[in-house]
């Protein structure tokens, strides 16, 4: 399957959401990648659901929503209402994943789930068949531009081989410092979510660089 990229637009110009919206979907992007913070799961504050809602308006691209917020039960309707295609919840952030990954289809929208670098891959095997997405964090939540973790590739080889064992269609995602040198360590990844590296440099280059086959 060839690569999807997913520019994460924590690290746009918020000033001009939409313009950069147009440009990242002319320079080859799959989807856009929504980092939602609500500074209590991690230390940062960041969108809510008007500006899905808002960029649901101005994009054809799906939206690809990753929700960093404490019992994420209670907003999902809203955030699959405003337009979210795909929404990810944290392993770590409620009570009852099940629950919430199947209510999150049932609302008809792809569900994913994730989880913390420190936080073992044992955590999320219970809802792998349950979920269309699962994404591999290679940083700590919270910020972009930080560094990645090579300690969390093992995490993505692992999942692709349990998706073949037990013949499940999740998508595989990476999510942090990821850039041409770093992803190659990803080959297992089905798709690349990007900020700084799409954002701070040219676009179009860069989309095209993370989509080359290893
Ligand atoms: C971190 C976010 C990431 C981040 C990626 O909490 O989930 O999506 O924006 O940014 P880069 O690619 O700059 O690490
Ligand atoms: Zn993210």
């Amino acid at each position: 399957m060839p690569k999807l990229v997913a520019p994460s637009i924590l690290s746009a110009d918020f000033a001009n959401l939409q313009k950069e919206l147009d440009a990242i979907a002319a320079a080859g992007a799959d989807w856009v990648h929504v980092d939602v913070m609500d500074g209590h799961f991690v230390p940062n504050l960041t969108i809510g659901v008007p500006v899905v809602a808002s960029l649901k308006k101005v994009t054809k691209l799906p939206l690809d929503v990753h929700l960093m917020i404490d019992t994420p039960e209670k907003y999902i309707e809203q955030f699959i209402k405003a337009g979210a295609n795909y929404l990810t919840i944290h392993v770590e952030s409620t009570k009852d994943p099940l629950q919430v990954l199947k209510r999150i289809r049932e609302l008809g929208c792809k569900a994913g789930i994730t989880l913390r670098p420190g936080t073992a891959l044992s955590a999320v095997l219970p809802f792998l068949p349950v979920v269309d997405l699962v994404l591999v964090m290679t940083v700590e939540p919270g910020f972009g531009g930080q560094g990645f973790m090579s300690d969390q590739v093992q995490k993505i080889t692992e999942l692709k081989r349990l998706r073949r064992e037990k013949n499940l269609r999740y998508l595989i995602e990476v999510d942090g410092g990821i850039n041409e040198t770093t992803k190659a360590h990803c080959a297992d990844a089905d798709v690349f979510v990007a900020g700084n590296y799409v954002f701070k440099n040219d676009y179009a280059a860069a989309i095209k660089k993370l989509k080359e086959e290893v």
